[in-house]
């Protein structure tokens, strides 16, 4: 290996959190040649995918290298704008073939594929930007962040919007004390990515353009539905969405876990209607409890609603006069007020009276993918690396497990990754993968 490609390799694997200190420092990176490029694979170029593959594109020092997706016409219509690269349908092939040919890799696929890729992609030591949540499984999340660390890679969660100047000044208004300790947040999507039916409409063809089992993945074997999976509509379904609190309470939850320095909480529970084995519920209150931080009371309480639960309807909050609390966001209730985030807009002191003279702090935004590109080049960091997407995947997760056992208190150790009082619990903390498809490799 020549030295030049010695470097390039070591600073794409310098970890922007875990490693920071080392002598591979973005300031030793910045030798770096002008024109050095980070040549990109990208697994699904639908949907988000498509949008992805543009922003991480739109960095001067991109080339996009490859293209992956099972949908042959999506496929098709991203390779009209970057027709120089490389196209596949498993990504299997496409890590296996072109190997030292990339140097990044994007994955925008549904929930259910996000670790299986990731996780390949990482063992071959790519830096990876993976769209939210992280992952589908608990369990997935864990060995996504173990698997960055142990690799030193420069990674990446798909939550643009936290590096986003409304989210980054309300951190700093938490931060500060603007509210004082915080002892409750309540966070709410009125979306509805659920499916309350316990019967699937009829099976059809797979459509024509779909290579199907790839589509699947590491997924139980089953028969296609048109409206049910492919496109978007599997955010509905268990076993490869993660309905509306793994959808957009990633969002809606990164503010307040990231403001609040949470970890992992103490228990979960999740009203919701009984489980049908098929879709997630189509309204859910999830209640967390995590341990208190140097910004919450002795412990935190969370809640989740969704759906019709969507906004909170029993919270008495003082908004000024013909206001109402927006369709999605979060409200901190602290000792000395509350701060209300709607999704996405700038944050509101209440009672806004109160707040008369407050002067909110600057804070300036930034380009989230532009960010983990110019990190895998060794310039600067990325925001949201899997050492902090993790666990909060995890956190996430275990709110939508808890829907298969509603109104059940889960009681976690998050050390022992367990859930302590109900084993049943336990057995969808990981998902057993398709033997045929292949698992991860382990080394
Ligand atoms: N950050 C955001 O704001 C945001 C917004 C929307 C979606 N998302 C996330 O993006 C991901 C995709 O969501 P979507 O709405 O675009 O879904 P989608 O179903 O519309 O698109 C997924 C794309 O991936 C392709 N695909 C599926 N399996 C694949 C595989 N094994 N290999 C290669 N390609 C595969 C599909 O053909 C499709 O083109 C999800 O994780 C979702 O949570 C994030």
């Amino acid at each position: 290996m020549s030295t030049r490609a010695i470097r390039r390799r070591e600073f794409l694997t310098t970890s922007a959190t875990a490693l920071g200190a080392l002598s591979l420092a973005p300031r030793t990176a910045r030798a770096l040649s002008a024109n050095q490029v980070l040549r990109t694979a990208h697994i699904g170029v639908g949907g988000m995918g498509r949008a992805d593959l543009r922003d991480v594109a739109s960095h001067p020092q991109v080339e996009v290298a490859a293209l992956c997706d099972v949908d042959a016409g999506r496929l098709a219509t991203a390779l009209q704008d970057y027709p120089q690269a490389e196209s596949f349908a498993d990504y299997r092939e496409l890590l296996d073939q072109l190997g030292d040919k990339i140097d990044a890799v994007v994955v925008s696929t549904p929930d259910h594929t996000h670790a299986p890729a990731a996780l390949r992609a990482m063992k071959a030591g790519k830096p990876v930007y993976c769209q939210k949540p992280l992952t589908h499984e608990v369990s997935e999340a864990r060995r996504m962040r173990e698997v960055a660390e142990e690799k030193g890679l420069v990674t990446q969660m798909g939550v643009q919007i936290h590096s986003a100047a409304p989210y980054r000044r309300a951190v700093k208004m938490i931060q500060s004390g603007a509210v004082g300790k915080v002892s409750e947040v309540h966070a709410w999507s009125n979306k509805n990515w659920g499916m309350d039916s316990s019967e699937l409409p009829p099976v059809a063809p797979v459509p024509e353009t779909l290579d199907w089992d790839l589509w699947l993945g590491v997924a139980q074997e089953r028969s296609f539905v048109p409206g049910i999976y492919h496109p978007a509509q599997w955010r509905r379904m268990i076993d490869f969405g993660t309905g509306t609190l793994g959808d957009m309470g990633v969002h809606i939850f990164d503010t307040p876990y990231c403001a609040l320095e949470l970890t992992a909480p103490n228990w979960v529970k999740t009203t919701c209607r009984p489980p049908t084995g098929l879709g997630h519920p189509t309204k859910n209150l999830v209640e967390y409890e995590f341990p208190g931080t140097k910004f919450t009371t002795d412990t935190l309480t969370w809640k989740w609603y969704d759906g019709q639960y969507a906004p909170p309807a029993d919270l008495e909050v003082p908004l000024p006069p013909e206001s109402q609390l927006p369709g999605q966001g979060s409200l901190f209730i602290g000792q000395e007020g509350m701060l209300l985030l709607p999704h996405v807009a700038e944050a509101v002191l209440l009672p806004q009276e109160n707040f008369a003279d407050y002067q909110p702090p600057e804070a300036g935004g930034a380009n989230h993918y532009h960010q983990w590109v110019d990190a895998c080049l060794g310039n600067g960091e990325s925001s949201m690396p899997f050492s902090l997407a993790g666990p909060l995947t995890e956190a996430l997760l275990l709110g939508v497990v808890a829907n298969r056992f509603p109104d059940t208190k889960l009681v976690w150790d998050a050390e022992a990754m367990k859930v302590t009082n109900l084993e049943e619990a336990n057995a969808l903390l990981s998902r057993e993968y398709r033997q045929e498809f292949g698992g991860v490799p382990t080394t």
